[in-house]
């Protein structure tokens, strides 16, 4: 058995919340007290939170139900079927689907932890190990990366769709694709592409949503988050199914956009934008500018009436968007 299955074994026996003896984890996974004992610090030093009942043994802060590709498939609506696996640690989702390009297409994997997460614009992206979700999803695009410009804008409302069918009110988009809850970060979309300028295009869709953070991630984030422990207080938060709904929303999306483009996504992305009508700053560089959001064009870019009344667009990349003070 190797180390990083005997830590799975482990937190599979912990994942109930109960405690659990060094003798009878051992005696289950028939390896000594010292071996448990040696795994158990490798999954702290992983992030994991494990608490020693003194005299009794080990359990978790609290149950964890941990993600498991069986059940993320048999909740899966895609037709034809996504391929769906689960690593307990990747440096980073989206850069093992981008190992694999240009072949894979349809397919899913999940990381329980990541060693070196990405957000945009080249920041870190932190999850508290085995209780959020980091996934990336490989879509093959017969045509160029020109005419998936507006592909993020669709991902962030199958998102949006899916946690609302999960049960979250009030979530919506920020332009390109963050999703915010009440003005808080509830989950982001890195979006990579690899191919030839005509296509075909490797698009690989990233996606970190904030289920559970724990107090040490929560202070490394530097922007205002929230995740769905505090919005679903006390409701159950079964990761499997919010993995089926986000993918069965995605891929339904990715489908569409490679037959009808941004179009369809439009208006539904107008009705979940949460900056409508506001006053914002972008920065783009050492370069800022102050206006109202008009809206996204029809590429979906986004589009803003600066201070001299002036109309200007902004394509996604490297410019970050916040209200005006
Ligand atoms: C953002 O900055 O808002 C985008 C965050 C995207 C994070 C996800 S987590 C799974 C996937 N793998 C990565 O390395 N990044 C994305």
């Amino acid at each position: 058995m190797t180390d990083m299955s005997t830590r799975d074994s482990i937190l599979q026996i912990l994942s109930d919340g109960h405690v659990h003896t060094g003798t009878d984890i051992g005696g289950a996974l028939g390896i000594s007290r010292a071996a448990v004992s040696k795994a158990v610090r490798g999954l702290e030093q992983n992030g994991v939170e494990i608490l020693r009942v003194h005299g009794r043994g080990y359990r978790l802060p609290a149950p964890l139900v941990l993600l498991d590709a069986a059940r993320i498939r048999a909740q899966l609506r895609t037709d034809p079927p996504l391929a769906v696996e689960v690593h307990a640690a990747l440096d980073s989702t989206n850069d093992a689907l981008l190992q694999r390009a240009p072949a894979a297409h349809a397919v899913a994997i999940f990381a329980e932890r990541q060693a070196a997460g990405r957000g945009r614009r080249g920041r870190r992206w932190l999850a508290t190990p085995y209780r959020n979700l980091l996934f990336s999803l490989a879509w093959r695009f017969e045509f160029g990366a020109s005419a998936l410009s507006g592909l993020s804008l669709a991902v962030g409302v199958a998102l949006v769709e899916a946690l609302r069918e999960f049960g979250v009110a009030d979530v919506g988009v920020k332009w390109p694709n963050d999703i915010l809850w009440q003005e808080r970060k509830l989950a982001g979309v890195l979006v990579d592409m690899r191919g030839e300028a005509n296509g075909p295009t490797l698009a690989v869709i990233g996606v970190g949503i904030n289920v559970e953070q724990d107090n040490a991630t929560a202070r490394a984030v530097d922007q205002p988050w929230i995740d769905l422990r505090q919005i679903l207080a006390g409701a159950p938060l079964d990761r499997n199914r919010l993995a089926a709904l986000a993918l069965s929303h995605i891929a339904a999306a990715l489908a569409q956009f490679a037959r009808d483009e941004i179009a369809p996504f439009l208006a539904r992305w107008d009705a979940y934008h949460v900056y409508a009508g506001r006053s914002v700053r972008v920065t783009r560089g050492d370069d800022t500018i102050d206006g109202e959001v008009l809206g996204v064009t029809a590429q979906g870019a986004l589009l803003l009436r600066d201070r001299d009344g002036r109309e200007r667009v902004f394509h996604a990349g490297e410019i970050s968007v916040r209200t005006a003070a």
